[in-house]
């Protein structure tokens, strides 16, 4: 496996293979993330992984400088599993003093996550651009954990023509349920015991809307029930699919939405259903 730290170096390997397969990721790297590089080998001969903690998507009071760094760990890992090149760069590679140029992608940024972390999917959406750029592959993986942010993904590439097939992989869970995370490690014992609950109060919202019960009357349910469970809600919603908007009542393909804290880690997860 190569680790490659330049753009020429990405250039130059880019050159000499044919289908690249690409999961841009921070590090810190779980079983969910390894699941994104082995759906990216059924798709390409080669796959490359980045590895960038990307600044411009944290803002101010976020975690960026506490964020786990674990790059040698992740190099083996990605090693194990038959990854070809892992992309290091550095945050000057990626932006330059004199970058003027930020991506955003409006409508499906605005709510939920992009309600609460002002500035957020521009990062994101600025730096996966700049990556797709860079390392042009002819696909790219992505966690449907991360929902908000595959349709922002999915958006961009095609509103920007960007001739990229954009493939989602479902969540990696813990055997309780949790949805795999970099950011479970700073739950302390007494967290991650409660923290599963956020699933279970997914799949009780998922059933009660099945059952018929009306769109509010699951959200209201469920924002008490996971404040009594000790969370502090940022966001329960039901939205559309398709385009994230909030689903109204003859809407057929739906995802429940969550953001929700515990103690000072912010945990999401989400879950399909049609009905
Ligand atoms: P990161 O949080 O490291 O996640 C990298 C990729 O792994 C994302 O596509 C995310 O959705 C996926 N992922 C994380 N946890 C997962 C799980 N439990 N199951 C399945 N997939 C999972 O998301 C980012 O980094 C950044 O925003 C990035 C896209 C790299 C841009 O900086």
């Amino acid at each position: 496996m190569q680790i490659l730290h330049t753009i020429s170096d990405i250039r130059a390997w880019r050159n000499a293979n044919k289908r690249v397969a690409f999961v841009p990721t921070m590090g810190n790297l779980h079983a969910g993330h390894l699941q994104l590089v082995r759906e990216a080998k059924k798709h390409a001969d080669q796959v490359i992984v980045s590895i960038f903690v990307n600044p411009t998507q944290f803002s101010i009071h976020e975690d960026l400088a506490n964020y786990p760094r674990t790059e040698s760990r992740d190099c083996e890992l990605l090693a194990a599993e038959g990854c070809d090149v892992v992309f290091l760069p550095s945050v000057e590679t990626i932006y330059a003093p004199t970058a003027q140029t930020t991506v955003t992608v409006s409508a499906v940024s605005q709510n939920y996550c992009g309600a609460s972390r002002t500035g957020h999917f521009d990062g994101v959406a600025t730096v996966v651009c700049k990556l797709f750029n860079i390392v042009q592959p002819n696909v790219a993986v992505f966690g449907l954990k991360d929902f908000q942010q595959f349709v922002v993904i999915q958006t961009l590439v095609r509103d920007l023509h960007l001739p990229i097939e954009i493939i989602g992989v479902p969540t990696v869970r813990e055997i309780d349920g949790l949805a795999m995370s970099s950011r479970n490690g700073y739950l302390s014992e007494r967290e991650r015991i409660c923290a599963p609950k956020i699933y279970h109060i997914l799949q009780h919202a998922r059933d009660n809307l099945i059952t018929g019960k009306t769109i509010v009357d699951v959200e209201t349910c469920a924002i008490s029930a996971l404040t009594h469970a000790g969370f502090d809600v940022d966001y329960f919603n039901v939205a559309r699919r398709s385009d994230l908007q909030f689903a109204t009542l003859n809407d057929k393909e739906l995802i429940i939405l969550v953001a929700a804290k515990l103690g000072k880690t912010r945990l999401i997860d989400n879950l399909w259903l049609d009905r």
